[in-house]
């Protein structure tokens, strides 16, 4: 897992933070920041991350228009490209920090029933802080998604964005009706596998399942995961799209947008901004674009005026456009728990990445254990008993390693575990050899919604994802831990005596240990919160109530506002978030510029 390396160590002798600042800066191409000039912008979009990134590279192709992007974080730091430390800045400034409202079914092994939230906060968002797994999805999400009424979102109309963000270089995947060579985002397989993740592939054959290319022809079957790195180094939104030096683009860091202006025509012309403790308003003669995230879109249109009347009435909010933003929040949510020992020395343990060799493969070769991303190697997509049509309803995620693997220094913080749980459950096998299976509901019935805690814009939104409120899901994750279980008897595990860790969780004594009873119980004491939320700014036809932008990306009831991330999607694609978030932006991008094409 997010496994702690050397230079922890090192940066914790000299302070974090001030070793992370030597690195400031890193991903930004023009050394020091841009002064913030009184000029008139085309575009001003509103956060750096998977979607903004894309856009701010997609509108300034054109030289005519000047755009403006603006984002509340900094720079990444160079440790920052290294996989296997992606965990630990889950711990730094660069994560917002939100956790979710105390949880009645869920979070139960967590500090306070509060299972952590990170987002990122930086030049490329959140995509600086995740584990750089590319999925798309199945075709049947976004055929799901035209058939809403979304007209230009099926599977066949957005296929050739999915193909324009990536730069595919799979070894042995050579499919170009899927794939294409020449975008920004690096798509690679990790350099580095460990044996333990040839043998999940291994015991995937064992079962009858195919390898695939996930992102191809068939999405279901067992395969090494795909990822955003370029040759070993973390591929970030950042940079894959904003290492340009572009006159027309400027980018301002450190700035925190607290609300879009709105005129009397209810047309969009501007936003108000903090940096250094000073507020500025610019404005912009075409469109304001939100790309802040699932939670700060679905914030910033609140705080804004444009929201559920009675929520922003209750908050002395004056209401622009009633709406129902903040609904239909959507996340991925698995089971965390399920460890299994084995007798030889074959997984991700912390030791074995204090080496000096193994830091030298990485410096000079952008090689070995270190690429591995916080010790994800591998994913299965299938189908359970329960699964209504051809698409997955369940993921399992391998990893080399598990909750102990780090000695409890980053990813039990990370995920807000108690001590009483990592004390009783994982204490006992630090140093032991183990590997995880994560299995996650891939279509999650239990749905959650974000609230305003008040009109203050420095305040964290208020938020419920209501896990495990729908029942279906925790059964669905039971499937999954029965799969991961069979996975674990297949020979290729059984030569490693691979073995389940049979520690029962406090808090599920009472149950026989592996009874199904036992799992529901331990589901709802660990889940995993995969931060794929989407949803809050709903897309959908005029005729759907719910529906906060149109299939165009336009905020219903306002003019020139649009919302581009992950907020827009209507229904949540299997898989991770953040490819199908990259398609949103290119897309959009192309949308944006037939928009404007005859008033140059
Ligand atoms: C730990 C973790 C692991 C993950 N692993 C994966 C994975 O392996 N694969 C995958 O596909 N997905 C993964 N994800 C999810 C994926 O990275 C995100 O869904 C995706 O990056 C979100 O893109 P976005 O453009 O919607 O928002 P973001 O990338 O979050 O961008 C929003 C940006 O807006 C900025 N912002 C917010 N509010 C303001 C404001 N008021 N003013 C100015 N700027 C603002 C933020 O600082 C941020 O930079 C993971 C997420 C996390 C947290
Ligand atoms: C593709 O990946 C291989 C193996 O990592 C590397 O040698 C090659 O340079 C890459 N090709 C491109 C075009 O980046
Ligand atoms: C982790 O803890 C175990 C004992 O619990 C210890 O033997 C081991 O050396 C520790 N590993 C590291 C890298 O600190
Ligand atoms: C696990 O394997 C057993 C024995 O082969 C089988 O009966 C059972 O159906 C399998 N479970 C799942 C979920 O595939
Ligand atoms: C690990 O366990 C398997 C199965 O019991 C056994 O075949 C193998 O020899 C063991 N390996 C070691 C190194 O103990």
């Amino acid at each position: 897992m997010r496994i702690l390396l050397p230079f922890i160590i090192i940066a914790s002798a000299f302070g974090a933070r001030d070793f992370l600042d030597l690195f400031k800066n890193y991903d930004n191409p023009g050394g020091e920041e841009i002064k913030f000039a009184k000029a008139k912008y085309d575009f001003i979009i509103v956060g750096a991350g998977s979607a903004g990134s894309v856009l701010a590279n997609r509108l300034s192709e054109n030289q005519k228009w000047k755009v403006l992007l603006l984002e509340a974080g900094y720079a990444q730091n160079i440790l920052n490209s290294i996989p296997i430390l992606v965990g630990y800045f889950q711990l730094t400034d660069y994560n917002w920090g939100y956790n979710v409202e105390p949880q009645k079914n869920a979070c139960l092994g967590m500090i306070n029933r509060q299972c952590s939230w990170p987002r990122g906060k930086a030049l490329g968002g959140t995509s600086t802080l995740n584990y750089m797994i590319h999925t798309r999805g199945n075709k049947l999400d976004y055929d799901k998604w035209a058939n809403l009424g979304n007209v230009g979102w099926s599977y066949a109309d957005v296929l050739p964005y999915f193909k324009k963000s990536e730069r595919f270089n799979v070894s042995g995947v050579n499919d170009f009706l899927y794939h294409n060579e020449n975008g920004y985002l690096c798509v690679e397989y990790v350099p580095h596998h460990t044996e333990l993740a040839t043998t999940f592939l291994e015991a995937g054959r064992e079962l009858g399942y195919e390898i695939v290319d996930y992102n191809g022809e068939d999405q279901i079957g067992f395969s090494y995961i795909q990822v955003n790195m370029d040759r070993g180094k973390r591929c970030s939104a950042a940079k894959a799209y904003l290492h340009l030096n572009r006159p027309n683009l400027e980018i301002i860091t450190g700035a925190r947008v607290t609300k879009v202006l709105i005129d009397k025509n209810k047309r969009a012309y501007g936003v108000e901004y903090v940096k250094d403790n000073v507020l500025t308003k610019v404005i912009c003669s075409k469109e304001v674009l939100l790309s802040a995230g699932t939670i700060d879109s679905a914030k910033l249109l609140m705080l804004s005026g444009i929201g559920p009347r009675d929520h922003l009435e209750e908050l002395n909010i004056p209401v622009i456009q009633d709406s129902k933003v903040g609904y239909n929040m959507h996340e991925h949510i698995g089971f965390l728990g399920l460890t299994f020992k084995v007798n030889q020395s074959v997984s991700l343990l912390q030791n074995k990445l204090l080496k000096p060799s193994v830091f030298l493969d990485y410096l000079l070769n952008k090689d070995g254990l270190m690429t591995v991303p916080g010790g994800a190697e591998a994913l299965a997509f299938i189908r359970t008993k329960y699964a209504p049509d051809e698409k997955p309803d369940v993921e399992l995620l391998f990893v080399s390693g598990s909750i102990h693997s780090d000695n409890g220094s980053v990813l039990k913080k990370a995920l807000r575990i108690s001590d009483n749980v990592y004390d009783t459950v994982f204490k006992p096998i630090e140093n032991q050899e183990a590997w995880s299976i994560w299995p996650i509901v891939q279509y999650p019935k239990s749905i959650g919604r974000l609230t305003l805690q008040s009109k203050n814009p420095f305040e964290p939104p208020k938020m419920d994802p209501n896990f495990f409120s729908h029942p279906a899901d925790i059964e669905i994750i039971l499937e999954g831990v029965k799969h991961a279980i069979n996975i674990s008897k297949t020979e290729a595990f059984q030569a490693y005596g691979s073995e389940i860790h049979d520690i029962k969780l406090p808090g599920c004594e009472s149950f026989q240990f592996a009874s199904d009873d036992y799992w529901r119980c331990a589901i709802k004491h660990l889940p995993s919160m995969m931060n794929h939320e989407i949803g809050t700014a709903k897309m959908g036809p005029q005729t759907d109530p719910s529906a906060v932008v149109d299939p165009q990306l336009k905020v219903y009831g306002i003019k020139r506002l649009r919302v581009i991330d992950a907020a827009i999607m209507p229904t949540i694609p299997s898989g991770h978030a953040n490819a199908p978030i990259y398609m949103i932006g290119e897309k959009a991008a192309d949308m944006i510029k037939e928009t404007w094409k005859s008033v140059l």
